[in-house]
């Protein structure tokens, strides 16, 4: 198959392809999602295919009004009312209690179903143009980095799919904030472009779901199905250094070797014993987000076999981003010795 790709003048042409069941890859603010009609179960089926997605790991659902929330649900927490209030559109995904309308593929089964509604003008274009509620994951390949570019869907997905919808680089860069509003208590189960602080601002109570910061122990169910499997990962073993910069180039200078990289701030990099990339500024979280997932495929491109990275803050977007990190190294973390 050959994959065209649309330029923004062409919306009309993804929503077409979309609305006769096809899939599309298209923008958004935090990374390019593999959307499909959420309603035909035919199209969702394909995109587990293309991915090579696990058939129990559940999609999110794209909506552009608030119009087309309540046929998704089968009740409308108020909770719900007021985080949309807060931060839709924008890059918060919500679970919340499935409607028998969508099908029980979009999510996996479960009797929950994620919402978001984005903010990126082309996304809420083409949803506006085909008038449906489409189920996007990242369009990457299961396991390997989200796509920030219309270059990276097309790495991991060129021949696959129809179509990749180009909208330029993504403004976020990480995937969104996922919080489940069917417990007891507001659960965050993935860190994103809205923060935990935001969130508990909005709500007064946040309970942050384990396997966000740790692993999961052995037999421990997940708050998400997506939790378990690995992702993010370039295909270099990836180990988060802490420390200072000079702890960090110290640890370098003990640790060089044929095919080792180092994962850095930018202005960091200069006179480190290695070879670097950076992932942006080191009091930035939004910068860092911005500039991972590319800068985790700039290291496979460069052949990087073994990659220290310096570990990002927590505070802010940064727990996002050290999520994403400490996936993208299988939780391994190690403590620079100071002198
Ligand atoms: O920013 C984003 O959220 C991007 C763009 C395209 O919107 N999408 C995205 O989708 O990151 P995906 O499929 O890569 O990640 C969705 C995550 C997975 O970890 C999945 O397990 C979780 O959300 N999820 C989806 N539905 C769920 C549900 N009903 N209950 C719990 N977790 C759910
Ligand atoms: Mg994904």
């Amino acid at each position: 198959m050959k994959t065209r790709i649309l330029k923004e003048t062409e919306m009309k042409e993804a929503a077409r392809i979309l609305e006769n069941g096809g899939l599309v890859a298209i923008p958004t603010e935090t990374v390019y999602g593999l959307a499909a009609n959420a309603l035909n179960e035919g199209a969702v089926a394909r995109i587990f295919q293309v991915k090579g997605r696990a058939q129990d790991n559940p999609l999110i659902v794209h909506i552009s009004e608030m119009s087309m929330l309540p046929p998704l649900l089968s009740d409308i927490p108020k909770k719900a009312q007021t985080l949309a209030k807060a931060f839709w559109p924008g890059p918060l995904t919500m679970v919340l209690p499935r409607s028998p309308l969508v099908p029980a593929i979009v999510s996996a089964g479960l009797d929950t179903v994620a919402v978001r509604m984005p903010s990126h003008p082309l996304a809420r274009a083409v949803i506006s143009c085909c008038g449906l509620p489409l189920a996007a994951p990242s369009a990457n390949r299961s396991g390997s980095p989200s796509p920030t570019c219309a270059a990276h869907v097309l790495l991991d997905l060129k021949g696959k799919i129809p179509a990749v919808l180009d909208g330029g680089d993504c403004a976020v860069g990480v995937e969104s904030t996922v919080v489940s509003l069917c417990g007891s208590r507001p659960r965050l189960l993935r860190p994103g472009g809205v923060t935990a602080e935001q969130l508990r601002e909005a709500l007064g109570d946040l309970e942050v779901a384990s396997g966000v910061l740790h692993p999961l122990s052995p037999g421990e169910r997940p708050a998400s199905p997506g939790m378990k499997y690995k992702h993010y990962a370039p295909r270099a073993e990836v180990t988060l250094v802490k420390g200072s910069r000079e702890a960090f180039a110290r640890y370098l200078a003990q640790h060089a070797g044929p095919g080792v990289f180092a994962l850095c701030f930018s202005g960091d990099g200069e006179g480190l014993p290695v070879p670097y990339v950076s992932y942006g500024a080191e009091n930035d979280a939004k910068t860092q987000a911005k500039a991972l997932f590319a800068a985790l495929r700039e290291l496979d491109r460069l052949g990087a076999q073994t990659v220290y990275a310096r570990c990002p803050h927590e505070e802010g977007m940064g727990l996002a981003v050290l999520n994403r990190m400490l996936r993208a190294a299988a939780f391994r973390v190690v403590e620079a010795e100071k002198p």
